[in-house]
């Protein structure tokens, strides 16, 4: 990838596409092509089609997609399989077609089977049974790495996929309804502390076991893999390090600045009891992160005070 080379960013609104704009540009990219929705929408094949015809990029990083925390995933799981299938047949589709140089595809670590043994290898792809909560937007995902390696086979279409772990950071969605756990935590915290709440009541047990990586270090990653990584096997993204759900709020509630309690209401799920990616894949690059929770958690909630909660 040259500095002037032209790089499309599928997504570039999002917390991922923004997050790997910013790595570009700090690296020297200048020839960046920002899709936003209010640009193209990937979901129709046609508005995909002349989007790839006028623009013509070297390099696809796809960002673009359906995402949600796992209240969204459940009631909506037909939009989730849906909008996923064709944004991400359309792009890459269309990569192929115009002769796209090499294409990134994201998926998920939730692409792995519900009882995958820990650290998550590669190799467990398509093992087991999906958690069933969100085997929708897992099964979108799957059909776009199962793509990727058929156009590879087939057409000889350079196109790699990686399966990055939980991910936080700058222009996430903190809607409480519709969010992943860390984000929605800062929120539900922040909220409980402006209305002095004595509690702050959080889903399950709090025993799952999670891992998160911020999403500058997945961008990072994303550019590192884009020139490095060229083998059609999916390649895990993350820290390799986990923590409980319990351990997760009070660090959370610790950098908010709450002073109430947790509650935990076990009448509702706890969701997946581990998912810890193995990374050796990627280490075995060179490639490590480089931005710790702790320093991770204060940024994104500094991040949040500025933008979101304005
Ligand atoms: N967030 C995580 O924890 C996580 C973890 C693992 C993998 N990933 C993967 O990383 C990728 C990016 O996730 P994210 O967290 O950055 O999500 P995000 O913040 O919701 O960003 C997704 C972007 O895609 C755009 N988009 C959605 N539908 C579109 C369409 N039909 N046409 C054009 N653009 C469309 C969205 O635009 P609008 O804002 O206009 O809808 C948004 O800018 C996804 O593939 C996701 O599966 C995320």
């Amino acid at each position: 990838m040259k500095f002037n080379s032209k790089i499309l960013v599928a997504g570039a609104s999002g917390m991922v596409g923004s997050a790997i704009v910013r790595n570009l540009r700090k690296q020297g990219y200048f020839n960046i092509i920002e899709a936003t929705r209010n640009r193209v929408d990937f979901i129709v094949q046609e508005e995909t089609k002349e989007y790839f015809n006028r623009n013509k990029p070297e390099y696809v990083f796809v960002t673009a997609a359906k995402v949600g925390g796992i209240m969204a995933n459940k009631k909506y799981k037909g939009d989730f399989l849906y909008q996923n299938l064709m944004i991400q047949n359309n792009i890459i589709h269309y990569s192929m077609i115009s002769d796209v140089t090499k294409l990134v595809f994201l998926g998920s670590s939730c692409i792995y089977p519900k009882f995958a043994t820990q650290p998550i290898t590669e190799d467990q792809l398509m093992t087991g049974p999906l958690e069933p909560t969100n085997d929708g937007y897992a099964l979108a995902k799957i059909a776009g790495i199962k793509m990727c390696e058929a156009y590879k086979e087939q057409y000889g279409f350079n196109a790699i996929s990686l399966m990055p772990t939980n991910l936080y950071g700058p222009n996430d969605n903190f809607d409480i309804e519709t969010s992943h756990v860390l984000p929605g935590f800062i929120a539900r915290f922040h909220k409980a502390k402006l209305n002095n709440d004595p509690y702050v009541e959080c889903w399950g047990d709090g025993s799952p076991y999670r891992e998160f990586l911020h999403v500058d270090d997945l961008a990072d990653a994303s550019v590192f893999c884009m020139k490095n990584y060229e083998d059609s096997s999916i390649i895990n993204v993350g820290t390799g390090i986990d923590l409980t759900i319990k351990e997760l709020a009070e660090k959370i509630s610790n950098v908010v600045g709450y002073t109430g309690i947790i509650k935990w209401n076990t009448n509702k799920p706890n969701g997946t009891h581990r998912k810890l990616l193995n990374v050796d894949r990627l280490s075995n690059l060179g490639w490590k992160y480089s931005i710790d929770l702790e320093e991770g958690l204060n940024k994104t909630y500094d991040w949040y005070l500025r933008n979101y909660n304005a």
